[in-house]
């Protein structure tokens, strides 16, 4: 979610966490619905049962109650050239129109779309009618720089409603947007804007982060003026902070300047459904991110389908907060289009949640009564770190659904979210999907589940899931496995940007069929999905996804770096903890062998990665090495660097081609390990 957030007592592969299985196993607390709750549910069981007996129909109502179509559609899916579907093909629709306007058509434009609070205290409320003229007059402003439909359009930014706004502009263009996270590095964004080959850069001066102006758009400069990014024609530069910004005459353009001299009148870009929405980056197993693509009429339909059903939204009445960045994809579909689709009312922060103070987050919960509050398992175990005194210190009666994304939450932490947070009363929900799904996947459905701790638990109504062995069989219940996904579904991604073979290759070749999603699961005795993280080289990192080979890849890329070897570490608040094993080159590894000399070794090595790729990839520890164990094929053994990072006994390491590593790399820590930080 944040970058800032901090943890988990579950890290690892499904491997590594056989001891903790196990005791995710025993759990047998069950918390069922309460009647009230029951009573006043979106969703009832009879949901399961209407998308059991025409799962295709099912989708197909949702799509026409949920989203307004320009065209109807006639046509539900078209998998004839799987693995790219097409949903609701031949409907038209606009994303802008669905989230903003009609809303106001339908006489709602006096309500709040969005309660913004600046980290500074600063606060802003925007009706949907001020976030229709709004969003009409930046898309005016971007017609104006050149956008037209199907180009891209690349957004680097804090969390602003002008962030919204220009996302939703985007959209009502029909030009694909690709958020870049305000935490990425120059570099990153760099080979993100070559990417996608983006045509406009959206920026900010800067934005607040933990009580000071942190500068943006220095690293736009600075990623614009390598080679790789020649496609970009403007920046537009939203004003946020004040400070100072190098000008690019020609290029450069304030925000407020273009949206002032906009034009309130545009008609919004109708698109066929499988129109592109927007590019997501994210980190796979290999060093070259991947452009997530997502289109727009079956994109909306299960967004709207899963906030309305997951949070049991009203949109008359809930407050709902989501605490994700837009630069991920929790902030696309959580923060952006499933709530304003569904109309309804959400906060949106700018900052840390310990700015000024540690129970910020619960203040602004009393402050604008949340009713529903979304957020990551890592900053609840920092809460419970920080102490239960801090959020009893507000009134957090107006909360009704508590939701957790991104990493498998501990029983213990559920239990806390549960008791310190929800007062013992409210549902939560354990929300299982991934930037490929687009949306929930696998969640309890609040009022009709009984809730496990830990657990997912369940495919949401018109999902198909299962829990399969290494020959694509289903394991039985009590069985653990990989997760996949069985049958197509309406958010479901449409590939890689540019990368057909990469999409195939990288989802669909590991059980011919079926959809591949990476992480290990185990089914309990009643069936109940258990997440017990990722079994590839993707390491999840205060919920945030980060790839072993790419932070290897920025290691290796140091003049001083020979190999580089990166392992995610349990960590019990972050989830995983970045553990990077080096071998330096020459003199270096001999300045490397005092603790001095180590230390700065590493200040370097972590400044690089974070320069390569940004602050939230610098690892936590980097262990300069003399060797990596390696099998005979040249495989680094990443298993055994994992027990050494987790401090444990070195697990078998007879497939090794050089048994005497272990050993080398085991008397060498004892300098390493006095100068970590
Ligand atoms: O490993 C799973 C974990 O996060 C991965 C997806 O990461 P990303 O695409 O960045 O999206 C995060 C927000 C949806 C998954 O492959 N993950 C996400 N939610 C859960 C989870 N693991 C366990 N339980 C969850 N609820």
């Amino acid at each position: 979610m944040t970058d800032t957030q901090p943890t988990t007592t579950s890290g690892g592969t499904a491997a590594d966490r056989g001891p903790s299985l196990e005791n995710l196993l025993h759990e047998t607390r069950a918390f069922p619905p309460s009647p009230e709750f029951a009573a006043q549910a979106n969703a009832q069981a009879s949901l399961y049962d209407e998308a059991r007996a025409d799962r295709l129909e099912f989708w197909a109502r949702q799509a026409r109650e949920l989203v307004t179509w320009k065209t109807p559609f006639t046509q539900t899916l078209d998998w004839s050239e799987a693995p790219v579907a097409k949903w609701f093909a031949d409907g038209t629709l606009n994303a802008a129109y669905n989230a903003v306007d009609r809303h106001v058509e339908a006489g709602h434009g006096d309500r709040v779309a969005l309660y913004f609070e600046g980290e500074p205290g600063d606060t802003r409320t925007v009706t949907y009618a001020d976030l229709q003229r709004e969003v009409v007059r930046a898309a005016n402003a971007l017609a104006a720089l050149g956008v037209g439909k199907g180009d891209r359009v690349v957004i680097y930014m804090p969390m602003l409603v002008e962030s919204v706004v220009a996302m939703l502009a985007c959209a009502r263009l029909g030009a694909p947007h690709s958020v870049v996270f305000g935490g990425f590095s120059a570099d990153a964004l760099r080979s993100r804007i070559a990417d996608a080959k983006a045509t406009l850069v959206i920026t900010a001066d800067g934005g607040y982060r933990r009580g000071a102006p942190s500068a943006l758009k220095p690293a736009v400069d600075e990623a614009l003026s390598g080679a790789g990014a020649s496609s970009v024609r403007h920046v537009l530069v939203v004003r946020r902070t004040g400070q100072d910004v190098e000008w690019t005459e020609g290029r450069d353009v304030w925000w407020h300047e273009a949206v002032e001299a906009a034009d309130t009148f545009h008609e919004p870009v109708w698109v066929g459904a499988e129109h592109p929405l927007y590019i997501l980056y994210t980190s796979g197993t290999t060093g070259k991110p991947k452009g997530i693509l997502h289109t727009t009429g079956g994109y909306l339909t299960q967004t709207a389908y899963t906030h309305k059903n997951v949070f049991d939204l009203k949109p008359e009445t809930d407050v709902y907060w989501c605490t994700a960045d837009i630069g991920w994809v929790t902030g696309h579909s959580y923060v952006v289009y499933g709530p304003l689709v569904n109309g309804a009312t959400q906060v949106l922060y700018e900052g840390t949640p310990d700015t000024p103070h540690r129970g910020r987050w619960w203040e602004l919960v009393e402050k604008y009564k949340v009713s529903i509050l979304y957020t990551a398992p890592t900053a609840i175990r920092t809460c419970m770190k920080w102490g239960e005194d801090v959020p009893a210190g507000f009134d957090l009666s107006s909360l009704r659904v508590l939701g957790s994304v991104g990493e498998p939450i501990n029983p213990e932490a559920w239990m806390w979210y549960r008791r310190v947070i929800g007062g013992d009363r409210t549902p939560i929900v354990d929300t299982w999907w991934q930037t490929e799904t687009g949306a929930i996947m696998i969640s309890p459905l609040p009022g009709v589940t009984a809730a496990k701790p830990g657990s997912a638990q369940v495919p949401l109504p018109g999902v198909a899931a299962d829990v399969v062995d290494d020959e694509a069989r289903p394991v039985p219940d009590g069985g653990g496995g990989y997760l996949v996904l069985t049958e197509p579904w309406p958010s479901m991604l449409r590939g890689i940007w540019g990368d057909l073979e990469r999409f195939k290759d990288t989802y669909w070749s590991r059980f011919p069929g079926l959809y591949f999603a990476g992480d290990g699961a185990k089914k309990d005795e009643d069936g109940d999905i258990w997440l017990l993280g990722r079994v590839d080289d993707v390491m999840n990192v205060s919920g945030h996804r980060l790839s072993t080979t790419e932070i290897e890849s920025a290691l290796v890329s140091h003049d001083i770096v020979a190999e580089a070897a990166v392992v995610g570490a349990a960590d019990d608040t972050t989830g995983q903890a970045v553990v990077a094993f080096v071998i330096l080159r020459g003199e270096h590894a001999e300045r490397a062998g005092t603790p001095d000399g180590a230390h700065e070794v590493q200040q370097e090595l972590r400044n690089h990665v974070a320069k390569e790729i940004g602050p939230i990839a610098k690892p936590r520890r980097i262990l300069v090495v003399p060797e990596l164990p390696k099998t005979r094929s040249g495989k680094i053994m990443r298993r055994l660097l994992r027990d050494v990072a987790e401090n444990r006994t070195v697990g078998d390491a007879t497939t090794l081609a050089d048994s005497s590593v272990m050993e080398l790399i085991a008397a060498g820590l004892s300098t390493n390990r006095s100068a970590d930080d």
